[in-house]
């Protein structure tokens, strides 16, 4: 494989084996037709940049029906409110300018509908912008990319904030992407982005991050290697408790910020931590293989007992345990959901049923895989009875506090 930045050659240190598309929910008319890849991982020692190996077009994914949408989560509606405030705070003035790349449903800049601030998303999936456009929320249904602001004049050059959260990742040209930020920002403009974090996906060996669309899991150290390669840098980091931990990355054209020292101690630690250094990542393999084992075991031992098994959230991280651990319906019945778009569908390889999350409610299994463990402070205070009534809740990432 290739780096997709530096083109050097990479030999891919890790495969987790054949996988459907992580959203491809499908029927069972289609099970014929569905197509697999080999989910491999490899890491650029020259810009320390974890990578998908294969991954599926953007184009397709993106076609009409994408599946997910932001406000389907409390916890990450109050987040975005939450960013919002502070972009305002930190980097906007009244009437300063702002683009969000990947705006999904409005769910973020709907916090700005009622300033002066002169607002776009670009949202590429159709089911998401409409959503976003009945919010209210100025969006642009198209991929955000150099051709597609050439007729944004008014923006180009004088944007003050560009900003993104959990899109980056799924963007397979970031030259693409950083010539199209460095068309639009004002002298003084900043990027803000934030991805689900390697060292906290390392730590926590939440493998399940990684999925077709997830192309990159970004460190510091990556980030700032990459934009030293153009005409910025990195200004600022915030670690995030979004998706079992994230980053905030803040990126301005070179030599017009300060540079938080933030961003020098976190470099430091993560050195410590060889995050920067394939060893880490060899590590981290060694721990996906010991968790597949030790969650496969487990979830035989429960079926042996004559316990039943359903999985809460289909989620897109899902699709990748479901298939590395080779689970399909002799061991989870069903996994309930609230996304209208994947109820009646079935899990992509495995085919699990997806169901409402009221089915689950009709029908408690003994265990629950916890697929949104990301959730886990949300989801378990909405489903309190669930252990009243002596059912547990499962997952291959630790649900302690
Ligand atoms: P998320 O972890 O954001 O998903 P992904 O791995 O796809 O990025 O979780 C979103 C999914 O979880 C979505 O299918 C809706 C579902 N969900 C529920 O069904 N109930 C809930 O209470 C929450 C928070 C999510």
């Amino acid at each position: 494989m290739k780096c997709k930045i530096t083109n050097e050659e990479i030999k891919p240190f890790m495969s987790f084996g054949k996988m459907p598309p992580a959203n491809g929910f499908l029927e069972k008319k289609d099970f014929k037709n569905e197509t697999f890849y080999d989910m491999e991982v490899g890491f650029s020692e020259k810009i320390s940049l974890f990578q998908l190996n294969k991954f599926s077009n953007p184009k397709i994914i993106h076609s009409v029906n994408y599946p997910f949408y932001t406000a389907s989560s409390e916890y990450m509606k109050t987040h975005f409110k939450k960013y919002a405030d502070w972009v305002q705070k930190e980097y906007l003035k009244s009437h300063s300018k702002l683009i969000e790349v990947g705006s999904n449903d409005g769910t973020f800049l709907k916090n700005f509908t009622k300033t002066n601030i002169d607002y776009l998303g670009f949202e590429p999936s159709k089911t998401v912008a409409n959503q976003a456009t009945k919010n209210n929320v100025k969006t642009i249904n198209a991929f955000f990319n150099d051709t597609n602001i050439q007729n944004l004049k008014k923006f180009h050059n004088k944007t003050d904030v560009i900003c993104a959260a959990n899109v980056i990742a799924h963007i397979p040209d970031l030259k693409n992407l950083i010539h199209t930020i460095e068309k639009l920002l004002s002298l003084k403009g900043v990027f803000i982005f934030e991805e689900p974090y390697l060292g906290s996906m390392f730590s926590k060996t939440s493998y399940d991050q990684i999925y077709d669309e997830h192309i990159f899991m970004f460190s510091i150290t990556s980030v700032k290697k990459i934009f030293d390669l153009f005409d910025f840098e990195l200004i600022d980091v915030l670690w995030q408790k979004t998706h079992g931990g994230s980053m905030r990355y803040v990126v301005g054209r070179k030599n017009k910020h300060k540079i938080n020292d933030r961003v020098h101690e976190e470099i430091i630690k993560e050195k410590n931590r060889k995050l920067d250094d394939i060893i880490s990542c060899l590590e981290f393999k060694k721990n996906c293989e010991i968790s597949k084992t030790k969650a496969m075991k487990s979830l035989k031992k429960i079926k042996n007992d004559g316990k039943k098994i359903c999985g809460y959230a289909a989620t897109a991280k899902s699709t990748t345990v479901l298939n590395y651990c080779n689970l399909n319906t002799d061991t989870i019945d069903f996994i309930c959901d609230s996304t209208k778009e994947k109820i009646g569908k079935f899990s992509p390889g495995a085919h699990i049923p997806i169901v409402p999350v009221s089915h689950f409610h009709k029908n408690l299994p003994d265990v629950a895989y916890l697929f949104a463990w990301n959730h886990k402070d949300e989801i378990f205070s909405k489903e309190k009875e669930f252990l009243k009534k002596g059912g547990s809740w499962f997952s291959h990432v630790s649900l302690q506090k």
